[in-house]
């Protein structure tokens, strides 16, 4: 702080207090979640709850002895990307990926462009790998919010994260991607495992740590997934758990959703009610807006703009691009807060963005962005505390070990993101023993698992006329 003076500093901050969350406030906001989390279990009450808590039909995780060859599709976040995985007794390996570019007016285009884009792109990659005359089974990672009805029939619920293609919601994805396929009509997919990123993400770290019973993602978006009694699973019928049994299943809470029926009112800023209304998505995914790498850059240019036109950053002198949506990227605020370069880079930021400045704005600048990726994390340590404490108190323990696997961008990035989270959730739920893997190509590797564990088992509800629920089990 030296060289700053001190009531211009004092007078900043005023200004992001509002993002400040205290411990109490955090624990009162991580109660409010566990009862979201009861609601979208319910039977009667997930219809309008605004945390999903979609069910997977994952209903194990690793046990080692999975094999075999594998396609993997992941999509959910800038790129998309074709993988050819191989599962043995020691390893996922990679055998090939290739990444291809979804055009921006491609998210917002017509789901049959997406689909035929998508079928194009696995096309090419199974010509390429020599892999035409086999029918390889397929996990699909597809991360965005779907009610899965089975592991290969998955309606998606609505568009996240920039994505709206038309055609798709209320859709099976599944359907639309074997229908773009059979379009083309020169290669061929075996079975298909449908999975969120993040329960890829827990299966993939499943494999090396069989206690790994969540996965969660801080990256384009943000959500987490973990393995929850199947007694508790109301929303889904004919899972019969006999007395005694400790069946359960994976669980998408998507809690990027927190907060869309207000109760996060008290929370939110002038600058993520800004953002939300901006968005491609109003109203929807309010908890993700204020965590997530597709915006943190966006409620960080904000802030400025703000505290430039109060005189208080840059001689009170915006630039063209710092007042354009977008300007300033999430990956910033990673470069701007690294130990060793963050003034330099933070100098080099500032002057791409036509703006001058001084040593005081440097430090401010780094304070907002501090502020902004710190109240990231917070809310992710609430969220993540919120699930372990379930798992805890669901399984009547009064210590929990536990593992998560995590992905994405920001927390993988950031230069201390991980480090306040993990400090925050011991906080948060000091019962509980947590271990953090990050997974490595996780969302796609983990669809291969999915698909390698479903192969084993799968347990599938299949709805009969008379709408009596009956439990299979289905080899795929
Ligand atoms: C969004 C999607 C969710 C996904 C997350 C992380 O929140 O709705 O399904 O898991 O992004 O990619």
């Amino acid at each position: 702080m030296y060289g700053v003076n001190a009531f211009h500093t004092l007078r900043v901050q005023k200004y992001l207090e509002c993002f400040h969350l205290p411990l109490e406030k955090l624990q009162e906001i991580s109660a409010r979640l566990k009862k979201d989390f009861n609601r979208g279990l319910g039977k009667h009450t997930h219809h309008r709850a605004a945390v999903k808590m979609l069910p997977t039909f994952v209903t194990a995780t690793p046990d080692g002895t999975e094999k075999g060859d594998f396609l993997a599709l992941d999509l959910g976040g800038t790129n998309f990307r074709v993988l050819h995985i191989r599962v043995n007794e020691d390893e996922q390996r990679v055998m090939k990926s290739q990444n291809c570019a979804i055009p921006q007016e491609m998210m917002v285009g017509t789901g049959e462009q997406l689909f035929d884009h998508i079928a194009a792109c696995l096309g090419e990659f199974v010509n390429s790998q020599d892999l035409k005359g086999q029918t390889l089974p397929l996990g699909f990672t597809f991360s965005f919010p779907c009610e899965q009805k089975e592991i290969d029939k998955s309606i998606l619920i609505r568009w996240t994260k920039g994505f709206n293609c038309s055609g798709v919601e209320g859709e099976d994805v599944v359907k639309l991607l074997k229908e773009a396929i059979h379009r083309r009509g020169d290669y061929d997919i075996g079975s298909v495992a449908m999975v969120n990123d993040t329960v890829g993400t827990m299966m993939s770290c499943g494999y090396k740590d069989q206690s790994c019973e969540i996965g969660m993602i801080i990256g384009t978006g943000t959500n987490a997934c973990y393995m929850e009694e199947l007694k508790n699973v109301k929303r889904v019928e004919g899972m019969e758990v006999k007395e005694g049994e400790n069946r359960r299943m994976c669980i998408n809470t998507e809690w990027g959703g927190f907060g869309d029926d207000g109760a996060l009112k008290d929370i939110l800023t002038e600058y993520d009610e800004e953002v939300d209304r901006t968005s491609i998505n109003p109203g929807i995914h309010t908890f993700e807006k204020m965590i997530s790498g597709m915006y943190l850059g966006e409620i960080v240019r904000l802030v400025l703009v703000k505290l430039t036109q109060e005189k208080l950053l840059f001689n009170g002198e915006t630039s063209k691009a710092l007042l354009t949506p977008g300007t300033f990227e999430t990956r910033f605020i990673s470069e701007i807060e690294k130990e060793d370069k963050g003034v330099e880079n933070t100098k080099k930021i500032l002057a791409d963005l036509g703006l001058t400045s001084n040593a005081v704005d440097l430090h401010i600048v780094r304070l907002i962005c501090d502020t902004i990726s710190s109240r990231s994390a917070r809310l992710c340590a609430a969220a993540l505390a919120t699930i372990v404490n379930r798992i805890r108190v669901n399984r009547k323990l009064d210590h929990l070990k536990t593992t998560v696997g995590v992905d994405g961008a920001v927390y993988r990035k950031h230069p201390n993101f991980s480090e306040e989270l993990q400090d925050m959730v011991r906080r948060l739920a000091p019962q509980c023993d947590i271990n953090f893997i990050v997974s490595e190509d996780g969302s796609g590797k983990g669809a291969a698992m999915v698909t390698a564990v479903a192969q084993r088992y799968v347990c599938i509800l299949a709805y009969s006329c008379a709408k009596i629920n009956i439990v299979v089990q289905k080899k795929i």
